[in-house]
């Protein structure tokens, strides 16, 4: 992966989404009368959305819209961390299907299609199936996850998803006892996807990642559907993506059309495009530089170019006490 200086755009400190601001507006869709579009909301909520090129506004299915309207708010917090604001998490993106630059998928996003939108779970369980969305997602409650996320390149950001744990549904479909791994595959669509026409060659698509079985289990790791109280935009992996916080944000797969339980180590597309750099544990891990960079700190978005902001990159992303002991006895030197 290449860093990048801060687009021209990043936003100044004061930007930052008040955590007041943005805790009423959650309120309010919590308490919004059932069937209201999201995108109809009054005040900054429906505009914040509606403004940015990529990020629909009032398109989202009746089903999910009544689903994020029950989400159980807060239910993990970052302790007091600002949230990033809506603009940044939405336009400096990572999303190589929609090209390389921060801004593409911002850009070109737009050409995804969401809805129908098919999941399939196979491989190691007991329940196999081919889902819609909708059905896939029937039983589950939504929760907000308000967590930080790290990428490999060093700079971070702290977002709320709205998404449900991943032993949730591995309950339903029950792996057999030869399942070992859990792997996860992006949609592979030239066609509404222009970085799978060739662009960036380097990846064989469609972008694969994976997580250990009780990595999966762990009550952290959540399979996202909606941000910010709202769908998922589509430049941050709509319909359905991964997110496990105390890992580099490639491991938090975007766009998921394949869930396939499996008995071998799969190999994600990062390790396999440069196994030196890319691992597949990628834990956050302020002990183990990446070849090219230190990874002691991070720059916490907003962070302009005269007024960065830097801090210090913590354990786990700090949230070892949740998951430090999955890898006990393991030499994170070598499992990087
Ligand atoms: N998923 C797919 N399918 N394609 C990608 O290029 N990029 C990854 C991850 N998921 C990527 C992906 C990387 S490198 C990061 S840092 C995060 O998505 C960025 O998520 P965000 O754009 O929502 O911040």
């Amino acid at each position: 992966m290449i860093i990048k200086l801060p687009p021209k755009s990043a936003c100044k400190e004061s930007d930052v989404t008040p955590q007041s601001v943005y805790l009423s507006r959650r309120r309010l869709l919590g308490s919004t009368a059932v069937g209201v579009a999201v995108g109809a909301l009054p005040g900054w909520a429906a505009a914040d959305g509606g403004q940015y090129p990529g990020v629909s506004s009032g398109n989202t299915p009746a089903w999910l819209r009544e689903k994020l309207a029950r989400t159980h708010w807060d239910a993990v917090t970052a302790k007091g961390e600002a949230v990033t604001p809506f603009k940044d998490a939405t336009n400096y993106n990572n999303f190589y299907e929609f090209g390389t630059e921060k801004s593409d998928p911002g850009q070109n996003a737009g050409s995804l299609k969401t809805e129908p939108w098919t999941v399939v779970v196979d491989g190691e369980v007991n329940k196999p199936n081919r889902y819609s969305l909708e059905d896939f997602m029937k039983p589950y409650l939504l929760e907000e996850r308000i967590y930080r996320l790290r990428c490999v390149e060093a700079w971070s950001m702290v977002i709320p998803w709205v998404g449900f744990p991943i032993s949730s549904l591995l309950r339903q479909v029950e792996p057999t006892s030869r399942a070992k791994f859990i792997r996860f595959e992006t949609l592979l669509d030239p066609k509404a996807m222009p970085g799978q026409q060739s662009g960036f060659a380097l990846i064989n698509w469609p972008y694969v990642e994976g997580l250990r079985l009780d990595e999966a289990m762990n009550p952290l790791a959540i399979l996202a559907v909606g941000m910010y109280g709202r769908e998922l935009a589509n430049q941050n992996g709509a319909p359905l993506r991964l997110v496990v916080p105390w890992k580099y944000g490639f491991k938090s797969i975007k766009s998921i059309v394949r869930i396939s339980l499996v008995e071998q180590q799969p190999k994600n597309t990062w390790q396999a495009i440069a196994p030196g750099e890319y691992g597949f544990y990628a834990n956050v891990n302020p002990q183990v530089d990446h070849p090219r960079w230190t990874q002691a700190r991070e720059r916490r978005l907003p962070s302009g170019l005269f007024s960065p902001n830097v801090r210090e990159t913590q354990m786990f992303n700090g949230y070892s006490d949740e998951v430090a002991s999955l890898y006990s006895g393991m030499d994170l030197r070598v499992d990087y």
